[in-house]
């Protein structure tokens, strides 16, 4: 079986991050979205993944290499433009040839990985196989109605009025059938080939679609607060290792991962934490689940609940949470005079200030 890992697309509700890098890069616990995929798909087994890519292909490319350092043999697909997931699976059209495939939407993130879904859907084969869990607010993603016996009977993409609280998770797997149904559908109403229709014809014809309700952590990780949240569920499950240097005026408490070549001078730093190579944090409190990336720079400031990324510079300020820091922003207090808030802040920023 192959896989095909979409990371491709907009990102438009994680602008301003996605204006200059992939959505699919963005960290959990210091690693990329994308690389916790590609470790599951390892782990299930499967060897040949095609990466469909966008207008960040470069940047994937360079960082994701051919797939020797996760035990997979990685071809990146260019898709000229993010017209839906189902065009996506056309463009992997001769990637894919007539086998069956593991599709895997690559901002999303799975606690428990793909083994399972992989193990039932080779003993039970079908043309389609989606994997579902219930959500408090379906109407945000692709909702499915089943009978009792996990068969799946109607889909909507991102429905007014939900039939049934089932969502379908990022993770798909399909038969060879499903090339003529993304050729068959055309754009939905806000112009996308939507796999969710290429699957409802699947129906529509007669094919079998299967289903597998799970209850256990799942994100998409599309917006600021469900990137923060996958953070914080990651963490949770980090180990504390000090590889870096940790002066004596310093406290650590709990699991704290402090990577070579990372400093933390003056600082109470209250886990779980991940302080990535390069980062100095001094006279600061840092934590609980905080992922501070590589090169940071945290000075005289505390910060808790948030993600800083690679090169990011936080000085002065007295207290920041919940918040995500682009790669090299800079986040300081104003001099004195005049008493007011200046900001350089690029596009589809948002600024929420406390006085
Ligand atoms: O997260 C689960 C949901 O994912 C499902 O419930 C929905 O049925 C499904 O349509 C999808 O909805 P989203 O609106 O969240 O999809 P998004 O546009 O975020 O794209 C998902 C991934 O596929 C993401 O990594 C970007 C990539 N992508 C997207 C498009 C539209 C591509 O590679 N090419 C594309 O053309």
């Amino acid at each position: 079986m192959k896989a095909l890992v979409l990371a491709g697309g907009t990102g438009s509700r994680l602008r301003p991050f996605t204006h200059t890098g992939a959505k699919q890069l963005l960290p959990i616990a210091n690693k990329p979205v994308l690389f916790y995929a590609l470790e599951s798909l390892a782990a299930a087994g499967i060897r040949e993944v095609g990466v469909v890519v966008g207008e960040y292909g470069r940047e994937i490319r360079e960082l994701t290499g051919d797939g020797d350092a996760f035990g997979l043999r990685i071809e990146y697909l260019r898709q000229n433009r993010p017209l839906g997931l189902a065009h996506a699976v056309r463009v992997a059209r001769d990637f894919l040839g007539d086998d069956d495939f593991l599709l895997y939407l690559g901002d999303n993130y799975l606690q428990q990985g793909v083994t399972d879904f992989v193990r039932r859907t080779v003993a039970d084969p079908a043309a389609a196989r989606l994997l579902l869990t219930p959500v408090a607010d379906p109407s945000a993603f692709g909702v499915a109605e089943i009978d009792a016996e996990g068969n799946v009977l109607r889909l909507e993409e991102k429905p007014d009025s939900p039939r049934s609280a089932l969502a379908l998770i990022g993770v798909y797997a399909f038969s060879p059938a499903v090339h003529e149904a993304v050729r068959a559908i055309t754009p939905s109403a806000r112009g996308e080939l939507e796999l969710t229709h290429a699957v409802q014809w699947m129906i529509e014809h007669g094919l079998r679609v299967r289903a597998d309700t799970t209850t256990r952590p799942w994100r998409d990780t599309g917006s600021v607060d469900d990137l923060l949240e996958v953070n914080h569920h990651v963490l949770d499950g980090v180990e504390g290792l000090v590889e870096g240097k940790v002066d004596a005026h310093s406290t650590l408490v709990g699991r704290v991962r402090v990577a070579e070549g990372a400093i933390v001078r003056g600082s109470r730093v209250v886990g779980p934490v991940v302080i990535g190579a390069g980062a100095v944090v001094s006279n600061s409190s840092v934590g609980p689940y905080t992922s501070i990336g590589e090169d940071c720079r945290v000075e005289d400031s505390a910060i808790e609940h948030s993600v800083l990324l690679r090169g990011a510079q936080v000085e002065g300020v007295s207290r920041i949470e919940s918040s995500l820091i682009g790669r090299s922003a800079v986040v300081r207090p104003a001099p004195r005079l005049p008493r007011a808030h200046q900001l350089v802040i690029g596009d589809y920023s948002k600024v929420y200030l406390t006085s």
